[in-house]
């Protein structure tokens, strides 16, 4: 967090399939600010979808390109990021963001994560090539540390995005009583 306790931007972070993406533009739209995929960005700047980026450039490539958009997403103020399932997971990367920005853990358990991955059609390229649930598993014991050093936690599994987002709410509001009502600090 920071230290003038004025919120400046929320990202989300957490493994594949817990609900960034479905999350992060109802919390944007409760807060009336913007909704920013990085997974999607780096597509859209690399003309290539991420499981393309992984096939044909490498997994180190798209970490790479995944770096720089996260951290030039990360100038901007009034924004929700939506990050990638290994971006939290990086090294000690969510104790060395920019001030005002918050962190939020979606948990899920590696179970509900397969289950929810395997029901669309998006490629899941760290998935592939193993039995998903054990790989799910083997990765999220290994990151969960990383995810852990988010200033907020929430479960998931087995709840709505809706309920996610008002938990999510209520514990912003508290740290920063500015953003209540779906407000914020605009004239502040
Ligand atoms: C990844 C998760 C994906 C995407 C890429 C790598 C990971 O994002 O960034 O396929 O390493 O867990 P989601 O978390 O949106 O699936």
């Amino acid at each position: 967090m920071t230290d003038s306790h004025e919120i400046r931007r929320l990202v989300l972070v957490g493994f594949m399939a817990s609900g960034k993406s479905t999350v992060g533009p109802l919390l944007a739209r409760r807060l009336e600010w913007e909704f920013i995929d990085v997974d999607g960005e780096v597509a859209s700047r690399e003309g290539a979808s991420v499981a393309e980026i992984f096939r044909t450039r490498g997994e180190a490539y798209f970490r790479e390109a995944e770096r720089r958009v996260a951290a030039s997403i990360l100038q901007r103020d009034r924004v929700v990021v939506g990050s990638g399932g290994g971006w939290g997971a990086s090294a000690r990367r969510l104790g060395q963001l920019p001030v005002g920005t918050v962190t939020v853990w979606l948990k899920v358990s590696a179970e509900e994560a397969v289950r929810r991955a395997s029901s669309t059609r998006e490629v899941r390229p760290v998935l592939e090539g193993g039995e998903p649930l054990d790989t799910a598993r083997r990765l999220l014991k290994r990151r969960e540390e990383e995810y852990a050093a988010a200033a907020v936690g929430v479960d998931t599994d087995g709840r709505t995005p809706e309920d996610v987002v008002e938990e999510i709410m209520e514990t912003v509001r508290d740290m920063s009583p500015e953003l209540a009502g779906g407000r914020n600090a605009r004239e502040a």
